[in-house]
């Protein structure tokens, strides 16, 4: 039975970098929303998760008045390596060209919440979400909350910002959107350790590739390049740092390990990302490979062209952004998958033959060297050592 109804602008489904990032936007400009969230309030501020926010990020925050969630924190000075065979590369960069910082993603998400909530915001953790009338111009979301009340909102839009096994696409009629994806030849395996995060860096050899990433001050992930068939079973403990120290070509601080997981390496891309008045953003629309670390712009990038497409039609009655934001999203979002196909192919082919041939490894290893030598490539070799997904 619904207990409550009110009205918003904007249902945001979702408390994640999507969903806050919007929430903050639409407020900062007076448009009503309530954020709804599946988790409980510290689970989701405590998920490990991706920690490069690149210079677009970083300027984009600064330009919608957040600069503070920017505070990148102890682990900001991590230099990161890139090693071909257990040899160090250079990567020099222009400092003036490059804001990218390292800032772990459960820490801009807490900031991001922290900040709408203090200027007023609501956001329902613990909510249990219901899309209905969604082909219709007066979209309903209804909601159970912790307590085990029901809620029902009446919204002019919603935003599906609820990742890519939300509630929100699932409620979109089969056969409304196309979903392409394609999957790689490889998987990762993903470890957390106990290593302090002031080592970072990716690493090619013949055996597959490995990345030693700062997870904050106390953690590290590791990802070693596996067989799509290996299981966790297959890689103790040891082995785990013996692979790790064999690809980087040197010997690390052994830590505990406290997860591993099998994580398959694939790209996503649903179109349209709007049905009706539900528009898709984030990982809910798309998922580009953690190679790329480009899964916070993409989320950021939606945000971004979503809260101004509410805006023009809120403030100025223009309805050609909203219009046109599924088709200038998706633009961007195939440019980086584009960019992310080309950076994981290119960084797996350059190590193990096996997946590949030993002709695609040598024309890899050519465009490495031709990366190295230029100033822009450079950038994104940085960028990419400090901050895969
Ligand atoms: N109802 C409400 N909330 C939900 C539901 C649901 N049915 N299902 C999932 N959620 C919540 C999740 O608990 C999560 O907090 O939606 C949020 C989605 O957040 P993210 O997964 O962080 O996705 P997004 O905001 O799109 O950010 C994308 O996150 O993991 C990275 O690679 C990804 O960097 C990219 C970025």
């Amino acid at each position: 039975m619904v207990k409550a109804e009110k009205h918003t602008a904007v249902v945001i489904v979702g408390a994640g970098v999507a969903g806050l990032t919007v929430g903050n936007f639409l407020r900062r400009n007076g448009i009503d929303c309530i954020i709804l969230e599946r988790r409980e309030r510290a689970y989701v501020e405590a998920r490990q998760r991706a920690g490069t926010l690149d210079t677009r990020g970083v300027r984009l925050f600064r330009q919608w008045g957040l600069a503070e969630v920017l505070d990148a924190g102890p682990t900001a000075e991590v230099q990161g390596d890139f090693f071909i065979d257990g040899q160090a590369m250079p990567i020099e960069i222009e400092e003036d060209d490059n804001e990218s910082i390292f800032i772990p993603q459960q820490v801009l998400v807490r900031r991001l919440a922290d900040i709408f909530l203090r200027e007023g915001g609501e956001i329902c953790y613990e909510a249990e979400v219901a899309l209905m009338d969604i082909a219709g111009s007066n979209p309903a979301v209804r909601y159970r909350d912790s307590s085990g009340a029901t809620v029902l909102i009446r919204c002019d839009y919603v935003a599906g910002c609820d990742g890519d096994h939300g509630i929100t696409r699932a409620s979109i009629p089969a056969g409304a959107l196309t979903r392409y994806s394609y999957e790689f030849k490889y998987s990762w395996l993903s470890v957390l350790a106990a290593v302090p995060g002031t080592t970072s860096g990716m690493a090619i050899h013949t055996r597959g590739l490995a990345g030693l990433i700062p997870r904050g001050a106390e953690h590290s992930r590791i990802y070693l390049q596996c067989p799509v068939e290996d299981t966790v079973a297959q890689w103790p403990d040891e082995r785990v740092w013996d692979e790790l120290e064999a690809r980087v070509g040197r010997s690390l601080g052994r830590g505990d390990i406290l997860s591993k997981e099998i994580v398959e390496l694939r790209s996503v891309v649903h179109d349209p990302m709007r049905h009706g008045r539900v528009y898709l953003l984030g990982d809910a629309a798309h998922i580009v490979p953690p190679m790329s670390a480009k899964g916070i712009h993409l989320a950021l990038f939606d945000a971004e062209t979503f809260a101004r497409a509410v805006i023009a039609q809120v403030q100025d009655g223009d309805p050609g952004p909203l219009d046109a934001y599924s088709e200038t999203c998706l633009q961007h979002v195939w440019n980086y998958q584009a960019f992310a196909t080309w950076i994981t192919d290119l960084m797996h082919n350059a190590g193990d033959a096996s997946y590949e041939g030993e002709f695609r490894k040598q024309v890899a290893r050519a465009e490495l060297r031709r990366q190295f030598e230029s100033e822009a490539a450079n950038r994104v070799f940085s960028e990419l050592t400090s901050g895969i997904a």
